[in-house]
């Protein structure tokens, strides 16, 4: 019996970065040179422990044939080998750096394979092997000969193995450890995901390839002038046709050019032409600098609508095909995203030519975070500890020489939440030393001592604006620097609330240079049995459940209404109401582009029905200039109504992006003043058997409560304060006093008793005196149901009293009821989509339909959805409801208290009934579940309220 001993894996607890690979290079697309992609299926093995197994499987002849097959690139624990787990920053091992745990899932990975019948002679020339992605460490053979080593999961390591390679039967085998020295440096908040999940390739270098190279692409907006200058390892020529240059690598030129900007993403095809290869070249020239506090690029401040975006696919995890990189570009373009920062690790190279091309403003962030040290307050923080510099020096390079050909790229992270340490400053001097043509950012140096910009995660509305005034104090140097957020508006479920508020600070203040949402999608895994599976679904025993759903986009990439707001908060072009009757104002809000890429049109409606349209001249404006545009005469053959004009800014023509038409901004004013509903109270309440009867109206006699509107059935009509709690209600664990979701539920708000006190049948009205209370406790709300009909409809006046000590604010302030049959619906008011008081922006007043399934918001942990504002009326399952005022409407298949208790999609099953809600206010909805509440405009206190509806029948089918 022998032992193997453990310096076999030694290199698993290893700090240093890895051995054997090629020094990191610019990642570029050879017009010439050879690839093979070995990407595909591969033979798969999985052990538990880094030791299980020896290298045997590298030799040559070693028969796999009965090992499974995975995908590459992939993550065997979405492909059936093991199980994902989640956790947001604390280690899933015990914290000990840099060892790892015994259980450590390995994975051997084994392809074999011929080069193509035209590969060039082996002689001729060398080959790189370059993966571009693996977690978290690997260790590579080729053909029975180990060639290295390496960590840092989401960089690439190129090994030279020219020398190695046969025509036929080469045999790569790759070992991949879950665990190693490196997973303490990628804490990021995330699934742990292990597996060969990005590219494989074999590359093939002539004699003479070019080797790595710089382009350095400056613009003067003085001068209008571009310089080029293309450092290369490799001599040789660099061409731009279309600019007239053909210079030598090293040389410099000026030319009068068209800058790069994420507006105008103006690329320039060039070539470097070495004697073994030809290489192409976009090139967007733009300058980025640091000056009078501020970002510019072009010699203009930027203000970044960003998003934080994490690689993510239901079903292959961080393993992310071209597709869905390019609908990700796509999506932000459409929803007037200009930033992008790569939390928290460089993505997919290929992400970056989309954001060169279609025009994104990126910060490219090193894969660097290791956030669960802050639980034993940042002791042995490898950040701060000289033996692991090596490794974040290379991490480091690795991210700056792979990337630093895309203009898109406009600062450099050093990381996430690593806290502070010499390491992170040694990286900045490197980064800095390397490329003095960006700006640097890391959110946890908050004294700016390496960075260029002051930069915060959820600082609250008011903290922001201090910091827009310069009230802030802090250190001298960070007083002179630009802010951002890198990461503000937590879009964990419904929400964020309050991004028009920040907006409008950004907007205000210079200092404030914009924001970037966390985060861009949810990280919802498809499962079977729960629809999408979240923490804690594959019986992980640490874990922090939903909190890695909180993205714009739904795990399916369907846009969530956050991202619907958000792209209206964002919008590149102001169209508001402030220029008076009969006016529009339009702001050009860009940097650097005109207006002369939208067309403008109006349209008039009269409650919602479109009556006249046209097309509206706007003048030019210049970024940051405004004109009050004179809207026509109202139509003269409109109806009497309620009235608006809404004014568009489309897509004059197709764009890369988006075909012509495509919507970027649009605003409403109103035209003609909404008449309330009236229902003179002429008709008697007149008693029967048992029931009492009101115009169209039937209650029951005993206890008041209304059974049928006409021949519509109504049930359990009643004051409704409760709602499905959100998760910025519930709060994060860390947070204060002000978590309301707790708060609500400690006083017992989902309990609600509603105590009847007296059902009075007067002259003209039927009064039904309650008291709605919560057991165990003395607050209460006294609720008078003021029933009157002129006959055909039926009008209800609610009218609650708060008794006693109210210190929270109500969830929502409305009346439920259900109906046996409800499916379209239709209304006139706030739409297409759901909306709540600080979610509100994207809300056009209109006339809409749906149906109840498709009203429902299908956010991953079920919680309160849907809700349309500023209803005016509306019309579902054979009634017309008319609010005094306006409402809010949803209609949903199971109740409140269904959809509280359910932990999943798939919890919900239909009923019988459709449970209405017409509220007269709900709580605003914040960003708690990592920031701020809503702020105190937008809580619905507990204070007196008077609200009213109109019922009455409609001839309309209650289900379709
Ligand atoms: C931040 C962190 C992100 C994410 C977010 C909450 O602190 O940088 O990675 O965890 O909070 O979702």
């Amino acid at each position: 019996m022998s032992f193997r001993t453990t310096t076999e894996t030694a290199y698993v607890e290893d700090v240093s970065p890895g051995s054997g690979a090629l020094p990191p290079r610019a990642w570029y697309a050879s017009s010439d040179a050879r690839t093979l992609s070995l990407n595909g299926s591969w033979r798969f093995r999985l052990a538990q422990t880094a030791d299980a197994e020896d290298d045997s499987f590298a030799a040559e002849g070693y028969d796999a044939g009965d090992w499974a097959e995975v995908s590459v690139p992939g993550h065997w624990v979405l492909q059936g080998h093991g199980s994902p787990i989640y956790t947001n920053h604390l280690y899933p091992f015990p914290v000990d750096p840099p060892h790892v745990p015994t259980e450590n899932p390995t994975g051997d990975h084994l392809r074999v394979f011929d080069l193509p019948a035209d590969w060039p002679d082996l002689a001729e020339g060398d080959a790189s092997l370059r993966f571009d992605g693996v977690e978290s460490c690997a260790r590579v053979w080729l053909n029975g000969t180990e060639i290295g080593e390496f960590k840092g999961s989401r960089l690439p390591h190129e090994f030279a193995v020219g020398h190695l390679l046969k025509t036929a039967d080469n045999v790569l085998a790759v070992r991949v450890h879950q665990w190693s020295a490196g997973s303490y440096l990628e804490d990021q908040d995330q699934w742990w995901l292990p597996g060969v999940f990005r590219d494989v390739t074999l590359l093939h270098r002539p004699a003479g390839a070019a080797a790595d190279f710089f382009v350095h692409a400056s613009y003067d907006h003085l001068a209008g002038t571009g310089t080029l200058k293309v450092d290369s390892d490799v001599d040789g020529r660099v061409t731009v046709a279309e600019l007239g240059i053909d210079i030598a690598t090293g040389e410099s030129v000026t030319v009068p050019v068209e800058p790069w900007s994420a507006e105008v993403p103006r690329l320039y095809t060039g070539e470097l032409v070495t004697e073994g290869e030809r290489v192409p070249l976009r090139i967007g020239f733009r300058t980025v600098e640091l000056s009078d506090g501020l970002i510019k690029v072009n010699g203009r401040p930027v203000l970044f609508k960003g998003v934080n975006r994490h690689e993510w696919h239901p079903e292959k995890g961080r393993a992310l095909d071209l597709e869905t990189m390019r609908e990700d570009v796509l999506l932000m373009k459409r929803h007037n995203v200009n930033a992008v920062r790569t939390s928290h690790y460089p993505p997919h190279p290929a992400f970056l030519d989309l954001c060169d091309e279609l025009g994104l403003w990126v910060i490219d962030e090193c894969d660097l975070e290791t956030h669960g040290f802050t639980e034993q307050g940042w002791r042995d923080n490898p950040v701060d500890d000289d033996r692991w510099t090596p490794a974040l020096l290379d991490r480091a390079s690795r991210m700056v020489e792979r990337d630093k050909n895309h203009p898109s790229i406009v600062i450099w992270s050093l990381g996430n939440e690593a806290g502070t340490g010499r390491g992170l400053t040694a990286m900045a001097e490197w980064i800095t030393g390397r490329d003095s043509s960006r700006l640097l950012h890391y959110e946890g140096d908050i004294d700016c001592r390496d960075t260029d910009m002051y930069s915060r995660m959820y600082a609250s509305h008011a903290e922001v604006e201090r910091i827009g005034q310069d009230l802030d104090g802090g250190t001298h140097k960070r007083r002179g620097l630009p802010f951002i957020l890198c990461e503000y508006a937590h879009a964990m479920g419904n929400g964020p609330g309050g991004l028009a508020d920040y907006q409008r600070l950004f907007e205000s203040y210079d200092r404030l240079q914009g924001a970037f949402v966390w985060e861009w999608i949810d990280h919802g895994i498809t499962h079977p049995e729960l629809g999408y599976a979240y923490g804690g679904d594959f019986g992980e025993e640490l874990h922090d459940g939903n909190f890695v759903c909180d993205g714009l986009l739904f795990p399916d990439r369907r846009p969530s209404p956050g991202l619907v707001e958000y792209k209206k908060v964002i919008e590149p072009v102001g169209i508001d109401a402030t220029a008076g009757d009969g006016m529009v104002r339009i702001t050009n809000k860009q940097d650097f582009a005109g207006l002369s890429a939208l067309a403008f049109s109006w349209s008039y409606d009269v409650e919602g029905e479109p009556v006249e349209s046209g097309t509206l001249a706007v003048p030019a404006l210049a970024p940051g200039e405004s004109a009050d545009v004179k809207l026509p005469a109202p139509p003269a053959a409109a109806p009497a109504g309620e009235a608006h004009w809404t004014v568009r800014a489309v897509l004059a023509a197709d764009t890369p992006w988006a075909p012509k038409d495509h919507v970027v901004a649009w605003g409403q004013v109103q035209a003609a003043q909404r008449q309330v509903p009236s229902a003179a109270p002429t008709a008697r309440p007149v008693p029967g058997d048992g029931v009492i009867t009101l115009g169209p109206g039937t209650f029951d006699a005993r206890t008041g409560a209304l059974t049928a509107i006409g021949d519509v059935p109504v049930t359990g009509l009643r004051l409704d304060v409760w709602r499905a709690t959100t998760d910025n209600d519930d709060g994060a664990a860390w947070q204060d006093d002000t978590r309301y979701g707790l708060l609500w539920r400690t006083l017992g708000l989902h309990r609600m008793r509603h105590r009847l006190d007296a059902v009075e049948a007067g002259e003209n009205a039927l009064t039904v005196r309650t008291r709605v209370a919560p057991a165990a406790r003395e607050v209460g709300l006294s609720t008078v149901y003021r029933w009157t009909s002129d006959g055909d409809s039926l009008r209800l006046t609610v009218c609650t009293t708060p008794e006693g000590e109210w210190t929270v604010p109500l969830p929502r302030l409305g009346i439920r009821f259900g109906l046996s049959a409800a499916d379209r619906v239709r209304w006139f008011g706030g739409g297409p989509g759901e909306a709540y008081a600080d979610t509100r922006m994207a809300s056009a007043v209109g006339r809409w339909q749906s149906t109840v399934d498709d009203m429902q918001t299908p956010y991953v942990r079920p919680q309160e959805n849907g809700a349309r504002i500023d209803v005016r009326w509306a019309e579902l399952g054979g009634l017309r409801i008319e609010g005094d005022p306006v409402f809010s409407l949803t209609a949903r298949r199971w109740t409140t208290e269904q959809l509280d208790a359910a932990t999943h999609r798939t919890d919900l099953t239909p009923g019988d009934t459709v449970w209405v809600n017409l509220d007269h206010g709900q709580h605003g909805i914040g960003s708690q579940s990592c920031g701020p509440g809503p702020l105190p405009p937008y809580h619905l206190r507990a204070e007196p309220a008077e609200f009213s509806f109109v019922f009455s029948t409609v001839q309309d089918p209650r289900s379709s």
